[in-house]
C-alpha cells in the first residue's frame, strides 16, 4: 500500500483572508463581480459534479471520450512518472489516463477543495493501491509549489477550467506552469471550443436548476464564512453568450432592490433591482488562440485532439526551448 498525503499549502486563515479581500474589491465596486474559485466548497464541489452528468453539459462526456481514445498516445508521447493535475476535483475523467500511463509512479492532485481533493483520493487508491497519492490543497493561481516527484512530469488542466480565468490571467497562469516544466515535461490543457450559442447556453443553463444552485451556492459560502445575510432566493442565475469575448457569462441578478450585511468586513452591499453580479466566464476556443496562448507562455502546441462532435479539445504541449 502506497501513500496517501495532503498537503496544506496555505496556513489555515489564507483563505478566509483571500475571500476577504475578493469580496471587499469585488462587491465594493461597479460592476460588481467575485473570482469562481469561491464556487467551491464542499456543497459547490457536489453540485459541480451534479453538472457533470446533465445531459446538457456536454464538456465532461467529449473530454473524457478524447481521454479514452487518446490516452495511449498521450503516454507514449510524455512517458509521464508523475502526473501534476490542476483543479482535479473528482478526478473522475483523470483515472483514463492514470490506467494508460504505464511508467507513473506519483499522482498530485491539486484543488482549492479539500472534501473534493479527500473523496477523490480514497476513491483512486482503492483501485490503484500502488501509486503514490500526494493531494495539494492550493490555489493553482498563486505561487504554485509541486512536491518532488521524479520527471518526466504531464501537468494536466481539464474541464476547460483555464476558461474561468480572464486573458490576462490565463497569459500569467500559463507562464508560471511552463516555470514548473522541465525539458521533456508536457502540459495537457483541456479547452471547450467555440459553437452554436443554443447549446452554449443550455449547458450553463440547465432546465433542472442544479446550475442555478450551484451559481447561488457562492452566496451560502458569503453567509457562512463572512456572517453575511444574503437570501440566494432574492437573486437570479442568468447565463449569457458573449459573442465579442466568446465567452460564457455567468451572473446573479437581483430580483429587487437587496442590502446584505457582511459583518466580518463591516460591510453592507447594495444591489438595485435587476442589478448583476458577474460570478463566473468561461471562455470557449479555436485552434489558432490555444496555440498562440501556449506560444505567449513558452508553450509549443504538438498535438490537438477533439471529440468526433468537434466540441471539445484537449491539447498536449512542450517547452519551447
Ligand atoms: N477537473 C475537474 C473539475 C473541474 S471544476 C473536471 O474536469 O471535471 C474546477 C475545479 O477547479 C474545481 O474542483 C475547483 O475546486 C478547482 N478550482 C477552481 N479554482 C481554483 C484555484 N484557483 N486553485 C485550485 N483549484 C481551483
Ligand atoms: N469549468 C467549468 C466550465 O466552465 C465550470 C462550470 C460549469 C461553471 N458550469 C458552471 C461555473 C456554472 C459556474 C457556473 O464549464
Amino acid at each position: 500500500m502506497s501513500p496517501y498525503l495532503l498537503t496544506r499549502t496555505l496556513p489555515a486563515d489564507a483563505m478566509s483572508s483571500a475571500l476577504r479581500r475578493d469580496v471587499l474589491r469585488g462587491l465594493g465596486t461597479d460592476p460588481k463581480q467575485l473570482p469562481p474559485k469561491w464556487f467551491y466548497d464542499a456543497r459547490g464541489s457536489d453540485l459541480f459534479e451534479e453538472i457533470t452528468r446533465l445531459p446538457e453539459y456536454y464538456p465532461t462526456r467529449a473530454e473524457r471520450e478524447i481521454l479514452i481514445e487518446r490516452a495511449p498516445a498521450i503516454a507514449a508521447a510524455t512517458g509521464a512518472r508523475t502526473l501534476v493535475e490542476l483543479g482535479s476535483g473528482s478526478s473522475e475523467k483523470t483515472r483514463h489516463l492514470i490506467g494508460a500511463l504505464a511508467d507513473l509512479r506519483t499522482y498530485v492532485p491539486v484543488d482549492v477543495s479539500e472534501s473534493a481533493l479527500t473523496q477523490a483520493g480514497q476513491a483512486l487508491l482503492a483501485d490503484h493501491p500502488d501509486l503514490a497519492v500526494h493531494a495539494l490543497v492550493a490555489d493553482f493561481q498563486n505561487g504554485l509549489v509541486l512536491p518532488d516527484a521524479p520527471g518526466p512530469r504531464l501537468v494536466a488542466f481539464l474541464g476547460g477550467t483555464i476558461g474561468n480565468l480572464l486573458p490576462a490571467e490565463r497569459l500569467t497562469f500559463l507562464g508560471a506552469v511552463r516555470a514548473l516544466l522541465s525539458p521533456g515535461d508536457a502540459l495537457l490543457l483541456g479547452t471547450d471550443l467555440v459553437k452554436d450559442e443554443s447549446a452554449l447556453v443550455a449547458a450553463y443553463d440547465d432546465t433542472a436548476g442544479v446550475t442555478a444552485a450551484f451559481n447561488k451556492n457562492v452566496l451560502s459560502v458569503l453567509n457562512r464564512e463572512l456572517g453575511a445575510d444574503f437570501d440566494p432566493d432574492d437573486f437570479d442565475h442568468v447565463a449569457v453568450w458573449d459573442s465579442e469575448h466568446e465567452w460564457i457569462e455567468m451572473r446573479l441578478r437581483a430580483r429587487t432592490a437587496v442590502t446584505a450585511k457582511i459583518p466580518a468586513l463591516d460591510l453592507a452591499v447594495g444591489f438595485d433591482a435587476g442589478e448583476e453580479l458577474r460570478t463566473e466566464v468561461s471562455a470557449k476556443f479555436r485552434q489558432d488562440g490555444v496555440r498562440d496562448e501556449l506560444a505567449a507562455a513558452g508553450l509549443d502546441l504538438r498535438h490537438w485532439w477533439t471529440d468526433g462532435a468537434g466540441r471539445f479539445a484537449l491539447s498536449l504541449a512542450f517547452p519551447s526551448d
